[in-house]
Parts: C-alpha cells; sequence; structure tokens
C-alpha cells in the first residue's frame, strides 16, 4: 500500500487545567510558537490554539487545544473544556504545594466527569526553578503512578520536556 494511506492522521482535543499562575499559557505558548513570556497574562475565560505534531512513525497528529483559565473564579467553566477531550494536562509548579494540592483536585474531577479513557498527563512546571522546589520529583511520580498517569516535570521558560510532553501524549491516544 501507498505511504499516503499508511499515514494515521489524528485529531485530538486536548485540554491544561491548573492552578493560576503555574504556566499553562507559557507551555502552550512555548509549544505553539517557541516563545516564553515573563509577562504573561492571567487566561480570562479560556483560549484555544491549535498545533500539529509530526511523529517519528509520520503519524501527524492535530491538537486542538483549550488552555483554561486557572483563577477560581472561572472553576465552574471547566467542564465546557474537558468535555470530549482526548487527553487532559493537569499543571502544578514545582515550588508551589498548594498548586500540587490543586492539581489532585483537577484530577479527581476528571475522573468523576471526563471522558472515558482520556489520557491524564501530570505536569510539574517551573523546573527551572529547581533551588525553591517543594514538591518533589518522587511524590508527584507517586501520586501520578497510583492514578495511572504519565508525568514529566517542564519548563516552558527554559523549554525543557516541552516537546517531549506532547510527543508523549500524541503515544498514548487511542
Ligand atoms: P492562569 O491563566 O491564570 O490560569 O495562569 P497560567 O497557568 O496560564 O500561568 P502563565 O502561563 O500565565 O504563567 C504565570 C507566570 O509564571 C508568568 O509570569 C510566567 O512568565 C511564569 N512562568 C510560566 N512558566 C514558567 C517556567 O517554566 N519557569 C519560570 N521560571 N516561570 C514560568
Ligand atoms: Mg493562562
Amino acid at each position: 500500500s501507498s505511504p499516503a494511506t499508511d499515514s494515521k492522521d489524528l485529531r485530538a482535543k486536548l485540554v491544561l487545567l491548573g492552578d493560576s499562575g503555574v504556566g499553562k499559557s507559557c507551555i502552550v505558548l512555548r509549544f505553539v510558537r517557541g516563545q516564553f513570556d515573563p509577562t504573561s497574562k492571567v487566561t480570562v475565560g479560556a483560549s484555544f490554539l491549535s498545533q500539529t505534531l509530526a511523529l517519528e512513525d509520520s503519524t501527524i497528529v492535530k491538537f486542538e487545544i483549550w488552555d483554561t483559565a486557572g483563577q477560581e473564579r472561572y472553576a465552574a467553566l471547566a467542564p465546557l473544556y474537558y468535555r470530549g477531550a482526548a487527553a487532559a494536562i493537569v499543571v502544578y509548579d514545582i515550588t508551589s504545594p498548594e498548586s500540587f494540592s490543586k492539581a489532585q483536585y483537577w484530577v479527581k474531577e476528571l475522573q468523576k466527569h471526563g471522558s472515558p479513557g482520556i489520557v491524564m498527563v501530570l505536569v510539574g512546571n517551573k523546573a527551572d526553578l529547581h533551588d525553591n522546589r517543594s514538591v518533589s520529583s518522587q511524590d508527584a511520580q507517586d501520586y501520578a503512578e497510583k492514578n495511572n498517569m504519565f508525568f514529566i516535570e517542564t519548563s516552558a521558560k527554559t523549554a525543557d520536556n516541552i516537546n517531549q510532553l506532547f510527543e508523549e501524549i500524541a503515544k498514548r491516544l487511542p
């Protein structure tokens, strides 16, 4: 058969959830535009971006990304964005234990109300701030394993592990 019929192109709705200020919008900006904005503004409601990713086996994945607002006042809107999502990225900031607790809240909500079989990824962002780390990688890894999630630490600032994050999601899509 021809290469054209062999290539399986995928579209995947993806949602980012997590406390305000953990770096969700910066992760998306880094992945989509290769940039970092140190003066990133809080997201209002949610924002939408799409980006394609070519995998090693030449599969093309088109991510349709919903970057939600982490401020508490927007929490009730979240179901609008995670409904029907193939994957969810739950983000915390490795310097903030409060943001790790908030991540666990989102994991529980997704387990209760997300699509069955949703691919869930736990992301510890701001890995460049390791001198101020207050969530250990081991604790996060243990939590992720118990909840059947992939875990990775990233830095939107340095770009560390950002592409790997989206590649790992693509590999796990049904
Ligand atoms: P909401 O839209 O309110 O939910 O916040 P958010 O999660 O989208 O946070 P945002 O991406 O706007 O980033 C918040 C702040 O953290 C900004 O000042 C960013 O510059 C900073 N930031 C984001 N990612 C990183 C990172 O990897 N390292 C460091 N050092 N700072 C980061
Ligand atoms: Mg944002």
